[in-house]
């Protein structure tokens, strides 16, 4: 099957989960769509994100992609189920994924899940877990300064310390033994979340589950290139596409994607 992958996010901050999918599937061809001239969707209505994850999805049809995966935690938690059902293909959002793996893996079924104001005021996560094992106790908390923080490189500084620490003291509170990381650019501040939370608490990233949750399903379907898997170095083709100019995400790709990305695209979405 030589279509390409569908991924979207609100912006740059998917590159985090687009990482793990060309790390897991190298031979895959990817269309990525950001949506960076309407980035933040964090702090924004459902109604809203709903329209914008709308468009997004229609967008990657147009590339006759073969299977999409929402990278954006906030269009997952509020958005990607009433679009998904508007389509054949099949869609994975990150919050079953992360849902997945915090309550298998939790020992005292205390689990914390961050992510912006909209993924925590939606409970997906929370409903999610809920659903695999009612008995689980889950702490919600938004930490909407980590998106701006990680955008801007303040990875390791001082700041980021004392901002991490005054948010996540309540999970520590509760005594949570596995925090989700329900944000796209969460896993940047990895280092931090974890030196604060102490060496007893897992973290989840949702985008390495997501990646893992994208392999099986893509093999269980026979959707997997097989041509270009079995070459001796698989490469498949990576475009990328913005919805304004394309040179903030050119910047920040490096750092979110661990290299440069050369081919971008500017599109106009609001015709989708
Ligand atoms: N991509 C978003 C998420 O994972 C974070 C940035 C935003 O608020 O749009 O929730």
């Amino acid at each position: 099957m030589d279509r390409p992958i569908g991924i979207f996010d609100s912006g740059v901050g998917g590159l985090t989960v687009a990482r793990e999918i060309f790390r897991m599937l190298p031979g895959e061809d990817v269309v990525y769509f950001g949506d960076v001239a309407r980035t933040p969707y964090g702090g924004r209505s459902s109604e809203i994100i709903v329209k914008f994850t709308a468009q997004d999805v229609s967008f990657l049809m147009e590339h006759k992609v073969k299977f999409i995966i929402c990278a954006c935690n906030t269009a997952s938690a509020v958005a990607l189920d009433e679009v998904a059902g508007n389509y054949r293909i099949e869609m994975v959002g990150v919050i079953r994924p992360g849902a997945e793996a915090a309550a298998e893996k939790t020992s005292n079924g205390r689990i914390g899940v961050i992510g912006t104001n909209a993924t925590i005021g939606s409970n997906a996560y929370a409903r999610m877990i809920h659903e695999i094992n009612p008995e689980h106790k889950v702490f919600s908390l938004a930490c909407p300064l980590f998106v701006p923080l990680a955008e801007e490189g303040y990875i390791d500084k001082e700041a980021t310390y004392l901002i991490a620490k005054d948010y996540l003291q309540t999970m520590i509170d509760v005594d949570v033994d596995t925090l989700i990381l329900g944000c796209t650019h969460y896993p940047l501040l990895k280092q931090v979340i974890a030196d604060v939370m102490g060496d007893n608490v897992r973290l989840i990233d949702s985008g390495q589950e997501t990646a893992r949750a994208t392999y099986r399903l893509l093999a269980d379907a026979h959707l997997i290139n097989t041509a270009a898997s079995q070459q001796p170095t698989p490469q498949g083709e990576h475009k990328f596409f913005v919805s304004d100019v394309p040179e903030k995400f050119s910047q920040l790709a490096t750092r979110f994607l661990d290299h440069p990305v050369d081919r971008i695209t500017r599109v106009d979405i609001s015709g989708y």
